[in-house]
């Protein structure tokens, strides 16, 4: 009884959540596009769990090839009128916008590094594996240094 309202409540602040923030402007992809940063953390924190676990490249390739085609997405996850102010609630910053060459340079080997990390997943060279998620690791932290307020 009480995990089934432990669930319900749950359960209800995400509906909440959810619906408070659907309308007609730049919520819906501002929203999709936190929901993938944070799922592409949740990828990359599985894939070092199963390097430091010393699971073969090839576990991870789920994991490694859905963090690829995010990569791909993310600048179309940032359209014109979806920054800072838009009134939607967003750590964007306005240079995303504004220094938009710099944001898809940083995206462009943010994708290039996630490419490289799936073709390595396919093959059974562990430590290139893990040197590879470092390297894409970098890449995350290369963009929101310049682009994302903390
Ligand atoms: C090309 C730029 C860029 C790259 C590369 C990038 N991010 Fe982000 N990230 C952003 C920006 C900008 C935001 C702020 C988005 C917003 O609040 O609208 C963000 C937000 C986030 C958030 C917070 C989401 C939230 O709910 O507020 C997480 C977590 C995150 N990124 C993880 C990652 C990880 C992990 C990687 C690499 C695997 C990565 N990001 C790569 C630009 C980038």
């Amino acid at each position: 009884m009480r995990k089934i309202l432990i669930a319900t409540v749950v359960g209800l602040l995400c509906v909440g959540g959810a619906a408070n923030a659907r309308g007609e402007g730049p919520e819906d992809v501002v929203n999709g596009r936190k929901a993938g940063m944070m799922l592409s953390g949740v990828a990359m924190g599985a894939m070092k769990a199963a390097i430091d676990a010393g699971q073969a490249p090839s576990t991870q390739r789920f994991n490694s090839c859905a963090l690829a085609r995010w990569a791909h997405a993310v600048p179309g996850m940032f359209p014109a009128g979806s920054g800072p102010d838009s009134g939607v609630e967003t750590h964007a910053r306005p240079e995303v916008w504004s220094d938009r060459a710099g944001f898809e340079t940083r995206a462009a080997a943010y994708a290039a590094a996630a490419d490289r990390l799936a073709e390595l997943a396919a093959g059974d060279d562990a430590a290139a594996f893990s040197a590879q998620w470092t390297v894409v690791r970098s890449s995350c932290q290369s963009c929101h240094d310049a682009y994302k307020a903390n």
